[in-house]
Order: C-alpha cells, then sequence, then structure tokens
C-alpha cells in the first residue's frame, strides 16, 4: 500500500537546523523539513498526498479530475501540476467570483492548464457532483478529490512522510521531541499520526489550526479521527483511536483564514531575515508564529528538539502584497 503511487516530487526533503532560531531561543534546538521543496509546481504538502490520489485515479481508468478549494488554494494548484504530469484534465472549483486579474496560486493553476470555474458562495465544492454529472454526459471519467485532498489515500502520502523521517532522523542521529505543522483540512494531521503509530516515532504532534470554521458540520478533529479510524484498519495498527487523541491547538485561528495579522508578518519576516526561508500568510506565516509562542511562552519542556514541517503555499504571497510590504 505504501508504494502504491504515482512519482510527482523529489523525496526526501531535506531536514536540517535553524541555526540563528535555536540561538534566538537557546532553551531548544529548532529543526526544520522542507516540504516548501518537494518540487510539483513550487512545491507544498499537497504533493505528497496527490501522489496516492493521482495514482488512486489511473488504476480506475479516470481521464478527468475535480476539485476544490479557495481562489489561493495550494491544493488546486498543486493538482493542475499533478494532472498536467500524468496526463489528466483538471477542473478546479473555486469560491468567490472570477477576478479581474488572476495572481499567486489562481494564476499558477490557469497557466497549469486547468479548467477554472467560479463558484460565488459554494467555497467548499459543493458543486461537484453537478460539475461531475455534466462532464460524465460528455463521455469524461471524473475521479473527484476532496477538499484539501484529505481522506485516506491523500494521508497515506504522510504515513510515508513518517518513514521518510524516521530514516533520516536515523541518519543523522537525530531526536524530535516535538513537531509543529498547519492543520487545516486535517489529511496531513491524520497521516502524520496513523506513520507516527506504524513507524514508532516518538515524537509529540502539535498541529496549529489555521481556520476555525468547521467543516461540513463536523470538527477538524472529527475529520482527522475518521480518516485514522478509516487508516487504522487499513494498514493494521492495533489502536483504537479516540477523539481525545486527536489534539490540535486552537490558540493561533482567531482571527480566521486567510486573515493576515501582525502575528503572521512578524513571523514571516524573522525566518527570510534570519534563515532565507520564505514562508506563506496563510498556513506556514500562522503555524510558525504558533510554534515561536510556544517557544518564548515555555510551553513545552526546555531543552527539547523541535522540528517545524514547512507545508509550502509560497505563491500566495503575493496575493498580500500590501500587507508585506
Ligand atoms: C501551505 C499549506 N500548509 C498546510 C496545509 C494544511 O494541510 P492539511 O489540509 O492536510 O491539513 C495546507 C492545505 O490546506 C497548505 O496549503
Amino acid at each position: 500500500m505504501i508504494d502504491n503511487k504515482f512519482n510527482l516530487g523529489f523525496f526526501p526533503t531535506p531536514l536540517n537546523e535553524l541555526k540563528k532560531v535555536s540561538k534566538k531561543y537557546p532553551d531548544y534546538n529548532v529543526f526544520i523539513k522542507r516540504d516548501d521543496n518537494t518540487g510539483l509546481a513550487s512545491g507544498g504538502n499537497k504533493t505528497r498526498k496527490l501522489e496516492y490520489l493521482i495514482k488512486q485515479a489511473l488504476d480506475a481508468n479516470c481521464d478527468t479530475i475535480i476539485t476544490a478549494g479557495a481562489q489561493q488554494s495550494n491544493h488546486c494548484r498543486q493538482t493542475a501540476a499533478a494532472c498536467s504530469i500524468a496526463g489528466l484534465k483538471c477542473h478546479l472549483l473555486l469560491g468567490g467570483d472570477k477576478p479581474e486579474i488572476y495572481d499567486g496560486n489562481l494564476l499558477l493553476s490557469s497557466i497549469l492548464g486547468a479548467e477554472i470555474h467560479f463558484t460565488g458562495e459554494n467555497r467548499k465544492g459543493e458543486d461537484k457532483e453537478t460539475l461531475k454529472k455534466k462532464l460524465e454526459n460528455k463521455g469524461n471519467k471524473c475521479f473527484v478529490i476532496p477538499y484539501g485532498g484529505s481522506n485516506f489515500t491523500g494521508a497515506m502520502g504522510f504515513v510515508n512522510a513518517v518513514k521518510e523521517l524516521k530514516e533520516q532522523l536515523i541518519e543523522q542521529k537525530l531526536k524530535i521531541d516535538y513537531i509543529f505543522f498547519a492543520s487545516s483540512s486535517g489529511g496531513m494531521q491524520a497521516g502524520l499520526t496513523l506513520g507516527k503509530e506504524l513507524y514508532q516515532l516518538n515524537a509529540k504532534l502539535i498541529p496549529i489550526s489555521i481556520d476555525k470554521d468547521e467543516t461540513n458540520g463536523l470538527s477538524l478533529e472529527e475529520v482527522v479521527l475518521n480518516i485514522i479510524k478509516e487508516g487504522g484498519q487499513k494498514l493494521n495498527i492495533n489502536k483504537n483511536f479516540q477523539l481525545s487523541d486527536i489534539r490540535l491547538n486552537r490558540d493561533y485561528d482567531k482571527d480566521g483564514y486567510g486573515v493576515v495579522t501582525n502575528n503572521e508578518i512578524n513571523a514571516i519576516n524573522e525566518l527570510a531575515k534570519n534563515e532565507g526561508v520564505l514562508l506563506d500568510p496563510v498556513y506556514t506565516g500562522r503555524a510558525f508564529y504558533g510554534m515561536l509562542d510556544f517557544l518564548k511562552e515555555k510551553k513545552i519542556p526546555t531543552n527539547a528538539n523541535v522540528l517545524f514541517w514547512h507545508t509550502g503555499g509560497l505563491p500566495a504571497i503575493f496575493k498580500y502584497a500590501n500587507e508585506l510590504k
């Protein structure tokens, strides 16, 4: 199951220390895993999920992918790129109205050849089934990828990522105590949780919630648990996961999805100016801010080795030029 994927990226992604950040927070050693360098149309965490999802679509002899997201969706941009590589048609359902000028991820999705449908108020793929029927009536065989690529198949990308991390840790003779990352549609969190069990990785996950809204009436914790329950059975993991096992830090999502405050801006500046690493304003900027707050306030035991899992998202930065200048 772990090898049943269609290669789309460059792996393993680098794992290295953020030496200046470690120096600034001397009670901790801070490392970074560079999934912004996965290579697929400027990289990001969706590459890992798409390797499994695109394989499933190809195995089902589909010729068309349908997925949905915000206009600045990294998932949609990377899906468009994956479709180009795999020779599939790509239809994206993006919330809101057609803007006069395309920028950031929207521009890249268009350049990558996706057919874009603007869906107004329907921001989370509500129109997927209608579009699917329409395309199937024209003779296409459609494969629908869920919001954010977050189902068990997509999460397999992060089960595999834990195997990759474990191998790097052995090679570098390193132990990681805490892993911080942005969690939004839940697939990465579910995959890491399953991978931790499967590959016996002892690090604690600290997923930083990005979006305070619920998805289809379910909390993010419930979405993550549902994927984990399915995954636990399919991967023969002998653990009865409960809602209380799903930890999600909600301290930093109060301003809402895509709202950039001084907190994200300061985090972006701190990493860029000290380490030459670029964060995005929506996901990694917020998650890195959350992690720095943990370190400043000593919310985790001192002397810990801390990993920030960079999940990409850079193209969206150009949408926020006014806030960041
Ligand atoms: C840059 C970036 N980081 C993190 C995430 C969150 O990953 P997930 O949707 O698997 O929770 C996303 C996608 O939503 C993303 O685009």
